[in-house]
């Protein structure tokens, strides 16, 4: 990164005059004004409510919403826009699963699987569905560094497992899970996977169609789109045989006194007023992410991060939760220093301007099994700086001594 390593922090209106170091991107990325104007051009000049007015702007509407789609559609490498359904999030794309699908098709004695990794939002729906179902939730370990062995593997697939949820990327550890072969073992005895992408998606390439998982559900706030709109990806087959998630306006075909018939897909999954704005702003997101490209987004991020684990590990009792190599922390560094509480250390990090989220990160399974009950995350985005990670560095270097200790 070179003389232009500031640069990126001037498309971003909260950042462009001001000193904070912002490093809670996991949590929810910056907006670039472009996606901010996006949103804005949508509610001055085609504010409309999509799929019903059969007037001039109702149509304007309805064509940027789909548009957003087609957008989306691309970006994964769908096969089909309509396997694209707009929800509000990752949370409530993989309770569409849940409720959906598991509940719909799972039974007695079949078995769920998910990752000791799971983020909540992949992990209570199907505590849900198992409890609905009559179905087995059994998890699949991983070592320390969030490493998943295929003997841990052998130990979690049984003939009976008929839905697998992995994280794709781990939103404390940073590491990225084994999709391949877990793809690989799901489709060798019939299981669907439901990949979590809300980490991912704005890091690397993500292609549902060369992953080969079923179902794929990230959100826009975390790749630099709106808050409120989110994507599940879907393979039209299941799509095609799942009943509404939520039923009500606009998802139907007609509708008797006693019943009703569903409209076709992605609309069946979409009922009542859509999120049109916030789609076309995560368009505009996706549109921005593929302008500056992968290429340079992942150079940047590694060499962040490898700055920031490099320098975090040189200060006393500070230890970084995961893997000894700065590479598979894929821009998530969770770490704990030495007798202070995570909390004490982002109230301080903050006083210096530097925003890190402390906690158990809605994944306290993975915590427990780590033997911590809160760690402090520093998560990073390709608009951050190398004079940042240092900042951040020297700030982290005082928090012992500002608490009393020493060194
Ligand atoms: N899922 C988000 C995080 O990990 C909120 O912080």
């Amino acid at each position: 990164m070179g003389k232009s390593d500031r640069d990126y922090r001037r498309f971003f209106p909260l950042l462009r005059d001001s000193d904070l170091i912002y490093l809670d991107h996991a949590a929810t990325s910056q907006r670039p004004e472009c996606v901010i104007e996006a949103e804005m051009e949508f509610y001055n000049g085609k504010n409309a409510n999509p799929m019903r007015g059969l007037y001039e702007l109702g149509m304007e509407a309805t064509q940027a919403y789909e548009e957003a789609r087609e957008t989306v559609a691309r970006f994964i490498h769908a096969a089909k826009s309509r396997e694209i359904v707009f929800t509000r999030n990752t949370t409530e794309a993989l309770n569409l699963v849940a409720y959906s699908y598991a509940c719909s098709f799972l039974k007695e004695g079949d078995e769920i699987l998910v990752s000791i990794m799971e983020h909540h939002s992949n992990l209570l729906p199907w505590q849900m569905a198992a409890q609905r179902t009559g179905a087995r939730l059994v998890f699949l370990e991983c070592a320390a560094d969030g490493s998943i062995s295929q003997e841990q593997m052998d130990q979690a697939f049984s003939p009976r497992t008929r839905l697998v949820a992995i994280t794709h990327v781990s939103n404390v550890l940073g590491c990225e899970t084994p999709v391949a072969q877990v793809v690989r073992r799901a489709h060798e005895q019939g299981a669907v996977v439901v990949l979590d992408a809300a980490q991912s998606i704005a890091h690397m390439p993500v292609d549902v169609k060369a992953m080969d998982v079923d179902f794929m559900a990230f959100s826009g706030h975390k790749m630099m789109g709106p808050m409120g709109i989110g994507v599940l990806y879907g393979k039209e087959k299941w799509l095609e045989q799942m009943p509404p998630f939520l039923r009500g306006g606009e998802m139907i075909r007609s509708v008797s006194r006693t019943g009703a018939t569903y409209a076709p897909l992605p609309h069946k999954f979409e009922a009542g007023t859509v999120n049109a704005a916030g789609a076309v702003g995560l368009a505009a997101a996706i549109r921005w992410l593929e302008e500056i490209g992968w290429e340079t987004i992942r150079e940047r991020e590694r060499a962040l991060t490898a700055r920031a684990f490099s320098g975090l590990l040189t200060v006393p009792g500070v230890k970084i939760l995961g893997s000894r190599n700065a590479k598979e922390h894929c821009g998530i560094l969770t770490f704990t220093v030495e007798g202070v509480h995570p909390h004490d250390v982002a109230s301080i990090l903050d006083a210096d301007h530097v925003a890190v989220r402390a906690g158990h990160h809605c994944a306290q399974p993975l915590l427990n099994y780590l033997g911590v009950s809160s760690a402090v995350r520093v998560s990073v985005a390709f608009s951050n700086t190398e004079e940042e990670m240092e900042q951040l560095v020297a700030c982290v270097g005082q928090i012992r001594r500002k608490m009393g200790y020493g060194d």
